[in-house]
């Protein structure tokens, strides 16, 4: 350690004549901050030692780095949905994807940086003062020395595989908005948003042309007489594949609300959904999506005097009468309504089917309104 002891804080000219390092500890000094301790890591410069550390520093950068294009490569490449062939895991990997190689990419960029401070930085222990005082010039120049010999001190200048990997990180690390707001324009969803479990499945159910039934949670079958007139019950599409890794009581798309009007109410309908109750002229049955079209949450509360649905999460209210026109609150969309069939099944009874998908996307609206 260079010895420098100034009582007093030097002039410009006497700051001139120092070296950086100098005048740093002057400056330090001046401003009660006293070095009681400094030394080289690596006092011979180039050994061994040094370069092993180097390597270990530039190793953690060029993780960050190559994290940063593994988060590139699973943002554009990696399935929203995945499912593992013969068992009956469906993975949704898309975020844990992205959200592992950020991850890594920000833990080795931080270890990266511990690493170089501790490992090649000179050692230093600092005590400080307290001290108001506005900044002189002197104290001005002194603060730049200071920064100078700090960035002396990282040896960014003579460590070029440091400077080359850090740079590669940190630009990884620049994309990561970049792919974010760039890719979420490029990466659409496809057709994906547009159907649910209810679409027709003549493979899955060719008793009924394909209709899915419309089930409980517990798989049983949806009949009209569950239903008590005003009552409501959610409800699923009765789409079974294990193998497949999927079923419409899980799926997320798939919760839908089956409401049995009261005596004397009447369902004033959309365009083009005049036939979508059961039965289809004066309909006493009907279906909607229960996925909030404002944010997504289930709206379920249903008072069956006004025929008034509300969405618990930001109050919106949704007049079933109206074929769930929004009527108050944020939503801004009809909640989408579902065609309903009834067959008979092998035990005589009635059974609701879903004679189609719905015929617009459940959810959270980010198309044109209608
Ligand atoms: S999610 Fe339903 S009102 Fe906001």
């Amino acid at each position: 350690m260079t010895e420098v002891n100034y009582g007093n804080s030097p002039s410009a000219d006497e700051l001139r004549s120092m070296s950086p390092e100098e005048a740093m500890i002057a400056g330090a000094e001046v401003d009660g901050v006293h070095i009681v301790h400094r030394r080289e890591r690596f006092p011979v410069r180039g050994s061994k030692a040094e370069k092993r550390a180097e390597r270990a520093v530039a190793a953690c950068f060029a993780i960050a780095g190559l994290a940063g294009v593994g988060f590139i490569v699973a943002f554009i490449a990696v399935p929203f949905h995945w499912h593992l062939p013969g068992t009956p895991q469906d993975f949704k990997y898309f975020t844990p994807a992205v959200g592992g190689t950020l991850a890594l990419m920000l833990l080795f960029f931080g270890v990266g940086l511990v690493l170089w401070a501790k490992w090649l930085m000179p050692e230093e222990e600092v005590v400080q003062d307290r001290h108001d005082d506005p900044s002189k010039v002197e104290d001005q120049m002194m603060t730049e020395a200071t920064l100078a010999v700090g960035l002396e001190d990282t040896g960014i200048r003579r460590r070029s595989v440091l400077l080359l990997s850090v740079l590669g990180a940190g630009g990884a690390l620049a994309t990561v908005p970049l792919v974010y707001l760039v890719g979420s324009l490029l990466k659409r969803p496809g057709t994906t948003l547009f159907h649910t479990m209810f679409q027709r499945n003549t493979k899955l159910f060719p008793q009924s042309k394909g209709m899915v039934p419309i089930v409980y949670s517990d798989w049983r079958q949806v009949s009209p007489d569950d239903l008590l007139p005003g009552g409501l019950a959610t409800v699923f599409p009765g789409v079974r594949q294990p193998s497949e890794g999927y079923d419409g009581v899980h799926n997320a798309s798939s919760p839908t609300l089956l409401i049995r009007l009261r005596p004397g109410q009447v369902v004033h309908p959309r365009k083009g959904q005049a036939d979508f109750g059961w039965p289809k002229q004066n309909p006493q049955y009907i279906a909607f999506s229960k996925i909030c079209t404002h944010a997504g949450c289930p709206a379920s509360l249903y008072e069956q005097q006004t025929g008034r649905l509300l969405c618990p999460c930001h109050q919106s209210q949704f007049d079933v009468l109206s074929d769930a026109k929004p009527v108050f609150g944020p939503a801004t969309r009809s909640l989408p309504k579902l065609p309903l069939e009834v067959l008979t099944g092998k035990d005589g009874r009635l059974y609701f089917y879903a004679r189609s998908d719905y015929h617009e996307p459940i959810g959270p609206g980010f198309w044109e309104r209608p």
